[in-house]
Parts: C-alpha cells; sequence; structure tokens
C-alpha cells in the first residue's frame, strides 16, 4: 500500500482548528470540506485521463479528459459524507456510490448495511472517504468489498489516521493484487482502549452532525 501523509502548512493549520474540542459543528463541517479538497488534490495525481483534441480561439491543440468509466467516490456513512462535497468539488464529473458499513459486536468484524453503487464496478477507479482510519477493520472490508465487485484502483482519503489502522489496513489488502493507496491529513500516535486516535480530533461523526443516541 502507498502511504501519502499530507505535508503543507494550510493542511496542518486546519487540522488543528479540527481537533479543538471548541470548534462547532458548523465550523467543523467547514474546516472538513476544505481539508478534504486538499487532500483530494494529492490523491488524484494519478486519476485516469484520456486525450482530447480541441480548438482554443487561437488555435488547434490537444489535452486531456477524465477517461471512461468516470472514477467512483464511496463515502463511508456516517462521517464519510461530511467528506463528500470537498471531493465532489474537485471532481464534479465522477460518480457516487454509498457504502454504509457497521461493526459486529460480537465477532468485531466490519459488514456492509447498506450499499448504493453502480452494479458494475469492472476496472473503476475508486475514492473512498472515510475521516478517521483508527482499528482499519471498516476501511479494510470496503476497500475488499470494492475490490471483489471489480474495481481496480483504490484511493482512501481520511483525514486523520493511527498507526495501529494504517497497518492493519496494509495486511487485508495485500493479498488483493489492485494498488491501494492511502492519503492522509495526518499520521497520529496511536489509538486509546475505546479505540479512539490520540491525539486525534474526538469522534468524527459526532462532531459533524451532532451526537446522536
Ligand atoms: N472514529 C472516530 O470518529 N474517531 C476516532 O478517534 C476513531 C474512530
Amino acid at each position: 500500500m502507498r502511504v501519502h501523509v499530507a505535508d503543507h502548512p494550510l493542511i496542518a493549520h486546519k487540522l488543528t482548528t479540527l481537533r479543538d474540542r471548541r470548534t462547532d459543528s458548523p465550523t467543523f463541517r467547514r474546516l472538513a470540506d476544505e481539508l478534504v479538497t486538499l487532500l483530494a488534490y494529492e490523491a488524484t495525481r494519478e486519476v485516469r485521463v484520456e486525450p482530447v483534441d480541441i480548438q482554443t480561439p487561437v488555435a488547434p491543440t490537444s489535452g486531456i479528459k477524465l477517461a471512461s468509466p468516470k472514477p467512483l467516490v464511496v463515502p463511508i456513512l456516517r462521517a464519510g459524507l461530511g467528506m463528500l462535497d470537498g471531493m465532489v468539488r474537485l471532481l464534479p464529473t465522477a460518480e457516487v456510490g454509498f457504502l454504509g458499513m457497521v461493526r459486529n459486536d460480537q465477532t468485531l468484524e466490519a459488514h456492509t448495511y447498506a450499499n448504493r453503487l453502480p452494479d458494475d464496478l469492472d476496472k473503476r477507479q475508486c475514492y473512498v472517504l472515510d475521516p478517521m482510519l483508527a482499528t482499519g477493520g471498516t476501511l479494510a472490508a470496503a476497500v475488499r468489498y470494492l475490490v471483489e465487485r471489480g474495481a481496480d484502483d483504490i484511493t482512501a482519503i481520511c483525514l486523520l489516521s493511527a498507526p495501529e489502522g494504517l497497518k492493519r489496513l496494509d495486511q487485508e489488502t495485500e493479498d488483493l493484487h489492485v494498488p491501494v493507496t492511502l492519503v492522509t491529513g495526518a499520521l497520529d500516535e496511536r489509538l486509546d482502549e475505546n479505540g479512539y486516535i490520540v491525539p486525534g480530533l474526538g469522534d468524527a461523526g459526532d462532531r459533524l452532525y451532532g451526537v446522536v443516541d
């Protein structure tokens, strides 16, 4: 797995405000949105393109456009939704699919409870959005699910990651034989005993949308 940890003062600046417990939900949503657009710029460095001939007002020339099939953006419900607008701002012609993943309390395995994806993922380049790479179980299951349905190139975009999640994602995707890339705003220290990233930013879903009991 390729890993890209953002190294940019603007990203670090926005992440600092995002981490701050005093930041309210509207500000948190706006900053998450802005951060995703910055991360998406790096994450789409290898988006597939094809040549196109055009005519400028002055002369014919050649350029590039996004190749078909278009990339697929997949936010993981619920917190991944807070990253969708920031991503499609950069890739407005991408298709969007949705995956709801939940962890079974007994087996601790993540499974899919909602799936709105195109039927045919054959040779699709996919961008998976999940703000927090914590244990890595959910993201690894999502990547495997997409690859089993035909996706052949996966980039996960996470605002924050823990070393434990990064290691698990790497281990659980190495036998897939498709390129998997992680682009993250920062690699934090560790997970705590409740599975929260330290220092992290708390529960991303709650901070985006408020606490739901
Ligand atoms: N999910 C979150 O929202 N926050 C964490 O710190 C870990 C998982």
